[in-house]
């Protein structure tokens, strides 16, 4: 990216903003410089509250400063690919939060701008970045498992939304399909290590926002998948991937579960289990893969696939539970 420290800019004050902000400024090599709100004040308490040193009213005026180089963004879905843009197209590289935007139109415009621009980019997916789905994949794609056959992936959480939500407000990219089928849609993806040929997917809707999502996903080489994510069972963040062999399960994959290492576990046809713990941080190790010079293609790749996906989910349920071949 550049010289040590990277300066960022943070457009947003919103709930995971402020553990973000944690994980910027305890990764060596980055500084918080700036913090931007629609508002002057609340930009102004939100800098004090995290110790970012200028607090500014408004995106723009963020994005026209020369003290930062690279910008994260916490606002919600719908507003991700225009500040997205205005960020690659004022120079500043780019961590922008899932959903990477709500669409592929906008997806493939917010990866235009930002290789027209040179910047670098990621969408804040931690999970992909935790060691662990290091071993994941080399697991997966050296066959510890045998010939992978189904994926299952569970995400939820229970909550009683405060009213004004943004993920209960359809125009701002609310729902589930996009804030948690990102998760698990992205999970059988990554796992299947391609796209899939075909979805099937059904929404339970409340006002006209995704509150459940059930899908069937088929894969080539004969591989399907089954995905549940909502907002009306308690906390789910798990999967499963079933080989002929064994299965590799795990039950904290979008984020381990607090004071425990990131764990999963293989369970043979025997009934043996093989325990695995990871240490690591998956956010840290996201920003610090983001200000380095290594190659993005494959996270890159991963995000837009995904964002394919969850249009191919809301094409089906467009269309009353029809299977749409890719
Ligand atoms: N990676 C993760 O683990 C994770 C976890 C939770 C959420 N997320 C993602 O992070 C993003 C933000 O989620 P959040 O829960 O932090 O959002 P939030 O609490 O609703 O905050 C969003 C922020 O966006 C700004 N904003 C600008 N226009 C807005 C509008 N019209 N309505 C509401 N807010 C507006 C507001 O800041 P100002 O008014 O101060 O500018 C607000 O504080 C979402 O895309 C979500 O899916 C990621």
């Amino acid at each position: 990216m550049k010289p040590s420290p990277t300066r960022f800019g943070i457009i947003g004050t919103g709930r995971i903003t402020r553990r973000l902000v944690a994980d910027l400024q305890s990764t060596d090599g980055v500084e918080v410089t700036v913090i931007a709100s629609r508002s002057g004040e609340r930009a102004r308490w939100y800098g004090d509250q995290y110790g970012i040193g200028t607090a500014v009213e408004g995106y723009a005026e963020l994005l026209g400063r020369d003290d930062i180089d690279a910008v994260y963004i916490s606002l919600p879905p719908s507003l991700h690919a225009e500040w997205s843009i205005a960020s690659a197209q004022a120079g500043k590289h780019l961590l922008c939060e899932k959903p990477l935007t709500v669409s592929p139109t906008e997806t493939d415009e917010v990866t235009a701008a930002c290789r027209k621009a040179g910047v670098r980019w990621l969408d804040a997916t931690g999970w992909l970045h935790h060691p662990r789905s290091d071993a994941f994949r080399s697991w997966i794609d050296d066959g510890r498992f045998g010939k992978i056959g189904h994926i299952s992936a569970s995400v939820s959480f229970y909550q009683p939304f405060q009213s004004g939500d943004h993920r209960l407000d359809a125009s701002l990219g609310g729902g589930c399909i996009l804030d948690l089928g990102w998760y698990a849609g992205g999970l059988a993806r990554f796992a299947a290590g391609q796209m899939p040929t075909a979805v099937q997917a059904d929404a339970v809707m409340v006002d006209g926002v995704s509150q459940r999502l059930t899908a069937m996903m088929w894969f080539p080489g004969g591989i399907t998948a089954t995905i549940s994510c909502g907002y009306d069972t308690a906390t789910r963040k798990w999967f499963e991937v079933a080989g002929s062999d064994s299965s590799l399960i795990c039950d904290d994959f979008t984020r381990p579960w607090p004071d425990k290492p990131a764990r999963c576990w293989i369970h043979d046809a025997a009934g043996k289990v093989d325990s695995e713990s990871f240490d690591g941080h998956q956010e840290r190790s996201m920003i610090t893969r983001l200000i380095g010079d290594g190659p993005l293609e494959l996270f890159q790749q991963q995000a837009i696939d995904t964002q394919r996906i969850l249009d191919l989910f809301q094409r089906s349920i467009d269309e009353n539970g029809q299977r749409i071949e890719a």
